[in-house]
C-alpha cells in the first residue's frame, strides 16, 4: 500500500489524506477498506456528502441502469429526462409537502459555488453589496464565500483583501448571553452606526466546521423577524447540515422559518456525486439567462442519484432513523465521554455531534484522540476553532451495531488520552 505517488506528485494542498495516510479501495455503507484489506468504520461520511452511506444499492442500481442505457451524461443545462425527474422529486416530495415555494438554480457543482450564486443574486435583487455573516461560519473557499468565512487560516489563503462582509456574533459562548439580535437591530436602526444595510444575512443554523454549534430556535425565529423588519434577505447555507443531517430534510425546519434563499450541496446527489443547488423564492429569481453559469451545472448522474436519494429519504424513513440514532449518540456522549473531564463540552443535533476539548490544558488533545481513533479503525475528523472539537458525522443510515462499535473506539481513545 504505497503512498509514494501521492507524496511525489500531488500538491501540498492535500489535507484529509494526511490524517488518514492509507490507500482506500472499497467502501460500502459506513465501512471503508484499504488496498491491504484493512477495515475502517466511517464517522466522517465524506464531510457530510455521504448521508446515505457509501454506494447505497438503491441509488447505485439507478445509476448503473442509467449508464447502461446510454442516456445523456453531460448535459450543460439542457432539458433532460434526468433533470425533469430530479426537479419533480424535489418539488413533489420535499418542497411542496413543506409548503416551500422555491425555484431551483443549478450552479457549478461545489458548495462554494452555490454560496457565490446565493450572494450574487441577493446583491443583484437588493442593489446592496454588504453581507452579514456570523463569527465561526464556514461557507467555502472561493472569494465571495471565503469573505463570509470566519476561519483565519482559510482566509489567509485568499491573497487579496476579502470585503463586503461584516461578521456578527453567533449565539455561542460569551455571545450566548449577549443579545446579538438586539445588537443587529440597533446597528441597522442607527444611521450613525457605520453599517450600511446589507443585502443578506448568510448563516448556518448549525455551524458545522465552526465546531458543531447549534443556533437556538428562538434566535433563528428572531433573526427571521429581524430580516423582515429591515428588508434584508435571509440565506441559509444548508450545505452540511441539510439533507437530513440535523434531523429534518432542511435544518431550518426545526425553527419553522422560511429562508429567502437556501444553498444545498454535499448530500443532495445522494451518492457523493458533485452537485450544488440554490433554492430561490420565485420573486427573487431575477437572474438573466446564463448570468451565473458553469459547465458542470447539469451533472446528469447527480440528478439520477438525487432523485433516488429523495425516494430513499421516504422509503427508508431516514428522518426516524436519525431521531433514534441521535438519541443514542447524545446519551453515549453525555454519559460516557463528558464525565471524563469537567472541561469537556458535548454539543450536537441530529447526526452531527461535537466533543469540545478546547478548554482542556492540552491544546493538541483533539488531534491525539483522532489519531488513536484512526489507529483503532475509525475515520473521524475535528472541527471548530483550531480543530479542538472532535466531530462525529456518521452517515444517517449507519447500522446501529456499527454506530456502537465506532462509539466504543471513540470512548477508548478519549479514555486513553485523558486517563
Ligand atoms: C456550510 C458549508 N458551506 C459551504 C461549504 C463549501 O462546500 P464545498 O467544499 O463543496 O465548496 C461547506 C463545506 O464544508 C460547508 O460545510
Amino acid at each position: 500500500m504505497s503512498t509514494d505517488v501521492f507524496l511525489q506528485f500531488e500538491s501540498e494542498v492535500r489535507s484529509y489524506c494526511r490524517s488518514f495516510p492509507v490507500v482506500f479501495s472499497r467502501a460500502k455503507g459506513a465501512e471503508m477498506w484499504t488496498e491491504d484489506g484493512e477495515r475502517y468504520i466511517d464517522f466522517f461520511a465524506g464531510a457530510g456528502a455521504l448521508n446515505y452511506g457509501h454506494n447505497p444499492d438503491a441509488i447505485k442500481n439507478k445509476l448503473v441502469e442509467y449508464l447502461q442505457s446510454d442516456e445523456i451524461v453531460h448535459g450543460l443545462d439542457l432539458f433532460t429526462g434526468a433533470k425533469r425527474t430530479f426537479l419533480t422529486a424535489l418539488h413533489e416530495k420535499i418542497l411542496a409537502p413543506r409548503g416551500l415555494d422555491y425555484r431551483t438554480q443549478f450552479c457549478g457543482p461545489t458548495g462554494t459555488n452555490a454560496v457565490e450564486a446565493a450572494i450574487k443574486i441577493a446583491r443583484k435583487v437588493t442593489g446592496r453589496t454588504g453581507i452579514f455573516s456570523f463569527q465561526g461560519g464556514f461557507h467555502g473557499m472561493t472569494l465571495g464565500a471565503l469573505a463570509a468565512t470566519g476561519n483565519e487560516y482559510n482566509r489567509g489563503g485568499a491573497g487579496v483583501a476579502l470585503g463586503n462582509v461584516h461578521f456578527m456574533p453567533y449565539p455561542h459562548g460569551f455571545m450566548g448571553s449577549f443579545d446579538s439580535i438586539e445588537y443587529m437591530d440597533t446597528i441597522l436602526s442607527d444611521s450613525s452606526s457605520g453599517y450600511e444595510k446589507p443585502a443578506a444575512m448568510l448563516l448556518e443554523t448549525v455551524q458545522a466546521e465552526g465546531g458543531v454549534i447549534e443556533a437556538p430556535v428562538e434566535w433563528l425565529q428572531r433573526l427571521r423577524a429581524l430580516c423582515d423588519k429591515h428588508d434584508i434577505l435571509m440565506i441559509v447555507d444548508d450545505i452540511q447540515v441539510g439533507c437530513g443531517r440535523a434531523g429534518y430534510f432542511f435544518s431550518f425546519e426545526r425553527a419553522n422559518i422560511v429562508p429567502d434563499i437556501v444553498t444545498l450541496s454535499k448530500s443532495i446527489s445522494g451518492y457523493g456525486l458533485p452537485m450544488a443547488i440554490v433554492l430561490i423564492k420565485p420573486e427573487l429569481d431575477k437572474w438573466m439567462p446564463g448570468e451565473h453559469n458553469g459547465t458542470f451545472r447539469g451533472h446528469q448522474l447527480a440528478f439520477v442519484g438525487g432523485a433516488a436519494a429523495i425516494d430513499m429519504w421516504e422509503t427508508e424513513n431516514i428522518q426516524q432513523q436519525v431521531k433514534e440514532k441521535s438519541e443514542y449518540i447524545s446519551e453515549f456522549l453525555t454519559k460516557e465521554i463528558a464525565p471524563l473531564d469537567s472541561k469537556i463540552e458535548v454539543r450536537g443535533i441530529g447526526m452531527i455531534w461535537g466533543v469540545d476539548v478546547s478548554k482542556l490544558d492540552d491544546k493538541g488533545v483533539a488531534d491525539k484522540i483522532l489519531k488513536r481513533c484512526f489507529d483503532a479503525g475509525l475515520i473521524i475528523e475535528s472541527a471548530g476553532r483550531k480543530g479542538q472539537v472532535v466531530k462525529l458525522l456518521p452517515s444517517l443510515t449507519i447500522p446501529v451495531a456499527l454506530l456502537k462499535e465506532g462509539c466504543e473506539i471513540v470512548k477508548r481513545a478519549f479514555t486513553a488520552e485523558l486517563g
